[in-house]
């Protein structure tokens, strides 16, 4: 089914925001620079200067910035599709994932959403975990083995293999995999470059490269899976269809696939390297952790484990997630007239909304800046549905949210009951902290890893 460009995809931003409170910064970088090293602090100042709406030049774009639970609800159910995603995620994303999910809109997006029902049906997800396990439990025994051991580096490496085998029904190790995961790494860093030009030698046209080898790999992928069973998301968004029985088309599928890739990879890569620096600096937590894992008596967690019976470890991820929100910010833009707390934003005006700061809130959390999981067991956040959002929410709520929480669970379980995680320099804590484009530490996170 063909869905006509959208009306206002044809308009510029709207930049007029005079009536909002606030200041842009330098001319054109704005308060990019500030923003990018210290994201909580510059949104925390913007707060409390202006109030929860006020503008902001970041990331080269002028933004009506809105912080406070009730406008991530706003923004995300928005019943009456005021807000476009495609054209909030455009300049960053609109080269690199056109296609994707977050790239459609309303009508289309709920059309397209279907091609990824199968692959996130229970029955699917038990595969996916006995998938990933020896993944793994193979990787995962060499680790030991190095003095000073880089987690970030590794725990990317391990997610990329296990992307390969689960997501593209690949084995690792070959060199169809290797050249993938480096034209996945390519696209990666071409979408960070600040001259936004598909030219020779610019990091933006590696990038492009990169997007153009995976759309080639999986436009000749699709074909080969379609009419068999298999147990990767590949093959099942190959053999979804329409309402009238039709496949979708080579190229959708491809391209569904490459913002999958990009959704799921690096946002567990950053959860489980913050779970790590957190417990390497809270060790009454990792014992506590492991005593609740050994006390189910299992080699490794099971899928009927991830639900009910590891609270402990449940916390310890809806925590980190509160605390590092693998993303940070969301965006929007205004299809029609609308207010928002009180201002009227004009079609086209660009609007942040932000997990960051508003899971920091002392409104909702007490001492917001500690890492603290019981309190979920307190229950702390259920004062508002919108006050932790780390997946967002509405229409365009992360379809993987269930396959991360049970990655998560998974990886970090298995390295908890093999090892005792120390920093390998404690003056590592408290560490400086890279926010974009995810968060980690600056340092990659050396660890010292003592076999159990
Ligand atoms: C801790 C890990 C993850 C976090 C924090 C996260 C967060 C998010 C957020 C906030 C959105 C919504 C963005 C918006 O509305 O502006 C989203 C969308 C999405 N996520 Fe995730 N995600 C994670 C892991 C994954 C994984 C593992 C997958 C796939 C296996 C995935 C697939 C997607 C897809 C396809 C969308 C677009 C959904 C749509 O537009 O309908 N994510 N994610």
């Amino acid at each position: 089914m063909d869905f006509a460009v959208p009306h206002y995809t044809r308009h510029k931003d709207n930049t007029n925001l005079s009536h909002i409170p606030g200041s842009y910064g330098l001319p054109l970088l704005g308060r990019t620079f500030q923003f990018v090293i210290k994201p909580y602090e510059v949104l925390d100042a913007q707060y409390r200067k202006y109030g929860p709406v006020s503008k902001a030049s970041l990331t080269f774009q002028k933004f009506v910035v809105a912080l406070g639970p009730e406008f991530i609800q706003q923004l995300l159910l928005d019943g009456k599709q005021n807000f476009s995603a495609r054209m909030g995620y455009n300049t960053p994303l609109g080269d690199f994932f056109a296609g994707g999910l977050l790239m459609r809109d309303f009508d289309e997006h709920k059309f397209h959403r279907r091609i990824m029902q199968t692959a996130f049906k229970i029955d699917a997800m038990r595969n996916y975990v006995d998938l990933m396990q020896p993944i793994i439990d193979a990787q995962m025994t060499d680790w030991g083995k190095q003095s000073k051991f880089q987690f970030y580096p590794h725990i990317k490496t391990l997610l990329l293999d296990i992307g390969a085998k689960v997501f593209l029904g690949l084995d690792m190790g070959g060199d169809e995999t290797r050249a993938l995961n480096q034209s996945f790494l390519d696209m990666n860093e071409g979408m960070l470059a600040l001259i936004r030009k598909d030219w020779p030698g610019l990091l933006y046209r590696k990038g492009m490269n990169g997007r153009r080898d995976l759309e080639k790999f999986f436009i000749g992928l699709v074909p080969q899976r379609r009419g068999i069973t298999g147990n990767d998301m590949a093959t099942f968004f190959a053999n979804e269809t329409t309402d009238e029985g039709e496949y979708f088309s080579d190229k959708v599928v491809g391209e569904h696939l490459i913002f999958l890739l990009l959704a799921a990879h690096d946002t567990t890569t950053s959860a489980l390297t913050m779970a790590c620096y957190y417990l390497a600096h809270d060790q009454a937590w990792q014992d506590r952790l492991r005593e609740e894992l050994r006390s189910l008596g299992k080699p490794a967690l099971e899928y009927d484990d991830l639900g009910n019976n590891v609270p402990d470890l449940d916390h310890c991820f809806k925590e980190v997630l509160r605390m590092n929100p693998p993303v940070p910010m969301l965006m929007r833009r205004t299809v029609n007239e609308v207010e928002v707390g009180g201002y009227l934003l004009q079609p086209h005006t660009m609007v942040q909304i932000s997990p960051l700061y508003v899971q920091r809130m002392e409104q909702w959390w007490s001492n917001p800046h500690q890492f603290d999981p019981d309190r979920f067991a307190r229950e702390e956040h259920k004062q508002h549905n919108f006050q932790w959002a780390p997946f967002g929410g509405g229409a365009h709520k992360c379809i993987g949210l269930h396959f991360a929480d049970m990655l998560f669970k998974s990886a970090l379980s298995t390295l908890l009951m093999n090892y005792r995680i120390r920093f390998a320099d404690e003056q590592q804590y408290p560490g400086r902290i890279q926010h974009f484009p995810f968060a980690k530490p600056m340092d990659d996170l050396p660890l010292s890893l003592e076999r159990l």
